[in-house]
């Protein structure tokens, strides 16, 4: 049995949000099943929009920012990578699989490469099968970015 995973994304919005903006403006086809939200900088990522969205359902988060170094806001990227480590430890403690959680670096001239990315994610999630908290479909709640 197949299954299209559900994937929430976080993207900055300088690079990550331009970047999957360029991919659109461009046509490049990518799964329908991301949703993107936009943060001006990934560090403005807290563990618990991640792991609400994994409560919620998702299969699978990804965030997309600058490439270290080219943040906005100097380190915020660099911030969200230690997050990210810490998350991926829970994620596996939880038996979720902390390869269901993934950053990557784009720029906004790289919507193409946003493109496979999220390609490259999702047959990876296909491969991992649904999460351990996958709900049926159109079950999928808004995720809370509060504290
Ligand atoms: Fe893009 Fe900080 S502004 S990661």
């Amino acid at each position: 049995m197949s299954f299209e995973p559900d994937i929430l994304g976080f993207a900055c919005n300088w690079c990550g949000y331009a970047g999957a903006d360029g991919a659109g403006l461009a046509k490049l086809q990518y799964p329908a099943n991301i949703k993107i939200v936009r943060l001006m900088c990934l560090g403005r990522t807290e563990p618990n929009f991640i792991l609400n969205a994994f409560e919620q359902g998702y299969d699978g988060v990804i965030l997309f920012g600058c490439h270290i170094g080219d943040c906005h806001y100097v380190s915020g990227n660099i911030q969200a990578e230690q997050i990210i480590v810490d998350m991926k430890k829970l994620l596996d403690t939880l038996g979720l699989r902390g390869e269901r959680l993934r950053r990557e670096e784009t720029s906004s001239a790289e919507g193409t490469l946003l493109a496979n990315l999220v390609h490259s994610f999702r047959d990876d999630l296909v491969q991992m099968g649904p999460s351990p908290l996958k709900k049926e479909a159109g079950q999928l709640s808004q995720v809370q970015l509060t504290r």
